[in-house]
């Protein structure tokens, strides 16, 4: 069975297109009819309320919805029985689970009144910090069941950064578990958590899921275990929690994210919006059929995994994969494993997971069934054509459309992808803008280059210039928590009426967009996004650092590398004793993710002679150049560049 609103050929794709251009708000009004409203979006004209100079997006305000009555409730009287969620752990000598859609509603409910119980209220930021188990699920919507508004932290960060996005959004409640498996490792979790707290006397209430039962210390007063929680509830005896009622443009929840400067930003998502794209994009890109296994291999811990492990799918009453190992153990088989063992339908990963198991040949792939598989989607960084042609042949055997999905934490789902087998694919081409998406790209001065504009024609040669949104979706941010002003200068300022996204593109004379990397400083890194100023602060920190520089270069498999360029002062005798120490550094205060691949120690750093770091320089040096540097004239030390390329591993 499909969906109403599927896109249905490729004539049909160009036709929904041009009228989501023509009419976007008619054309999500009538998107917005196939949900399940408390109060349902009243009038065409008020559905959206928009200027990108504030900037201010209000998509259906005064509508009323609970989101998890769109993920849950509505599909009990067809799909009660429907897996919801099937959770593969990372051992696959354990029992797998499975939660129908009666059993997952059942759940969120209860924990929901556990939430509650513990004076948990609508507009209250929770933040949750827990491995890929099915309760981390269960806790994220039981948050959205009663309006307050979840923050996941994904389990790689560190105690600092999880204490400064406790202090920026206030959150006074935690939800954790003892400790995550994570191949052959134990995370502990609520260890790290603990830590955390030393900074946040103002947290009032940690819930913890015993799941590896690790030892952990748990504090009278503040810390209680989900389990007891659960009982709690039991014996009270209804197990009935009615869904908030929350406006369309209430916050869902926020998810922090790197820019170029300073900390990371809690970019905010609200309710009706959010749910809308997030349920239109899934259905449509991959094509759901119902009855299908959808398989994206994120962690909930970012958008991808919000989008289309949770919201995605479920409002769509699919059935979505939870798997919490990774790709490499018990071996590099275990994707195709999960694949064969569950007739995977879907298959979403990120570019840097199959470039680490191309590296492993093709013996994990033998005796594996991949016949289930539909379609293939990539998310997160440019694939490579390398990367891309073994998915193609070996994963999908030349039978399953590729969709190159391009979006960002900010703009909630997708933005531009082919839609599978419906719209071509082509390698390392994110290709087309879903409907209701217009690009144009710009120069650096903000002029519109010429046949970039997808809602005008096609260029004559391909263009190349800066990713830019001209309209509205209705899953884009809507603000960075508690700082509207950063929202407006992150994306909104640079260009007079625009959107800017970050990254530069290129458009062919077909119309296909293609990513070509951020054009900020900000890093890729195994598809995770690193700030280069964030990974400069930790690295400063270090007492015998005196100052440092972090650009990224290409590493075959993350993608992007960080290296870091670092004057030390004098005193240090024992440099590899130094870098490791900075390595520790790094990962106390952001997580091992954003531990430099490489550091080099030098005198100085190239600067320009009003002191600015030219970083181009040393981007250069870090990708193997020796010769082409560029204009290096206008350099305060012209001879520190030598010195780097002297002194370069
Ligand atoms: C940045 C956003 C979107 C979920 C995962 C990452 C890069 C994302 C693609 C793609 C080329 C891509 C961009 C973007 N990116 N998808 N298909 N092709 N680049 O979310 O952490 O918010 O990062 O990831 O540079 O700006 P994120």
């Amino acid at each position: 069975m499909s969906y109403p609103y599927q896109i249905k050929s490729l004539e049909d794709y160009h036709k929904t297109y041009a009228e989501s251009i023509a009419h976007p708000e008619k054309f999500w009004f009538d998107i917005a009819e196939h949900f399940q409203w408390k109060k349902a979006p009243s009038s065409l004209d008020d559905s959206l309320n928009w200027n990108f100079k504030e900037p201010k997006v209000e998509w259906f305000k005064g509508a009323k919805l609970n989101i998890t009555e769109n993920c849950l409730d509505r599909h009990l009287e067809k799909d009660a029985n429907t897996p919801a969620i099937i959770w593969e752990p990372n051992d696959p000598e354990e029992h797998y689970r499975i939660l129908s859609y009666k059993e997952l509603h059942f759940k969120v409910m209860q924990f929901a009144n556990v939430l509650k119980n513990n004076g948990i209220k609508k507009g209250d930021r929770v933040c949750i910090y827990m491995g890929m188990v099915p309760e981390l699920a269960i806790a994220v919507l039981a948050c959205a069941r009663i309006g307050a508004i979840h923050s996941v932290i994904f389990g790689g960060f560190s105690a600092q950064s999880i204490a400064d996005r406790l202090v920026d959004a206030h959150a006074e409640f935690i939800i954790t578990q003892d400790g995550a498996h994570r191949g052959n490792k134990e995370i502990p979790l609520k260890n790290v958590i603990d830590d955390a707290l030393m900074q946040c006397p103002f947290v009032k209430r940690v819930i913890v899921l015993t799941h590896n039962r690790m030892p952990v210390s748990m504090i009278k007063g503040r810390d209680t275990w989900w389990e007891t929680e659960i009982k709690k509830v039991e014996t009270q005896g209804n197990p009935i929690c009615p869904a908030e009622e929350m406006d369309a443009e209430d916050p869902l929840f926020i998810l922090y994210t790197s820019g170029s400067t300073g900390k990371p930003k809690g970019v905010v998502h609200t309710c009706g919006g959010y749910m809308i794209y997030t349920n239109y994009t899934f259905v449509n890109i991959f094509q759901y059929q119902k009855g299908e296994v959808h398989f994206c291999t994120a962690d909930i811990g970012w958008i991808t995994g919000h989008s289309y492990i949770l919201y995605g799918p479920l409002s769509a009453g699919a059935t979505s994969l939870m798997f919490e190992g990774i790709p490499t153990w018990p071996d590099a088989g275990r994707f195709w494993q999960i694949v064969d063992k569950f007739n995977v339908n879907i298959l979403y990963t990120a570019p840097t997971a199959l470039r680490s198991l191309i590296a492993f040949g093709d013996a994990p792939l033998e005796g594996k069934k991949l016949d289930s598989l539909r379609v293939l989607g990539t998310v997160g960084e440019p694939i490579n054509e390398e990367a891309w042609n073994w998915y193609y042949e070996k994963i999908g055997k030349k039978k399953c459309p590729i969709v190159d999905t391009w979006w960002q934490t900010e703009t909630g789902g997708c933005l531009i992808s082919n839609i599978a087998g419906i719209t071509p694919h082509k390698a390392a081409y994110a290709t087309l803008p879903l409907p209701g998406v217009q690009v144009l790209l710009v120069d650096e001065n903000g002029k519109a280059v010429k046949g970039s504009d997808s809602t005008i024609g096609l260029p004559e040669e391909t263009v190349q210039g800066n990713l830019c949104l001209k309209f509205p979706w209705p899953g884009i941010i809507r603000t960075t928590y508690n700082d509207h002003e950063r929202c407006r200068q992150a994306y909104f300022s640079t260009y007079e009426n625009l959107y800017f996204t970050g990254d530069g593109c290129s458009r062919d004379t077909e119309g296909n967009y293609r990513i070509t990397g951020r054009v900020d400083d900000v890093l890729n890194v195994s598809g995770h996004r690193i700030g280069t100023a964030e990974v400069e602060n930790a690295i400063n920190m270090y007492v015998d650092v005196v100052e440092s520089a972090v650009v990224g270069y290409p590493h075959d498999i993350k993608g992007q590398g960080i290296y870091a360029y670092v004057i030390l002062n004098n005193e240090v005798n024992d440099e590899a004793l130094t870098k490791q120490d900075i390595l520790q550094t790094v990962t106390r205060i952001i997580g091992a993710i954003a531990k430099p691949d490489k550091i080099q120690f030098v005198k100085g750093l190239p600067k320009t002679r009003s002191g600015k770091i030219m970083r181009r320089i040393l981007r250069k040096i870090a990708e193997g150049e020796t010769s082409n540097l560029g204009d290096t004239t206008t350099l305060l030390d012209p001879a520190v560049v030598e010195e780097i390329l002297a002194g370069k591993m």
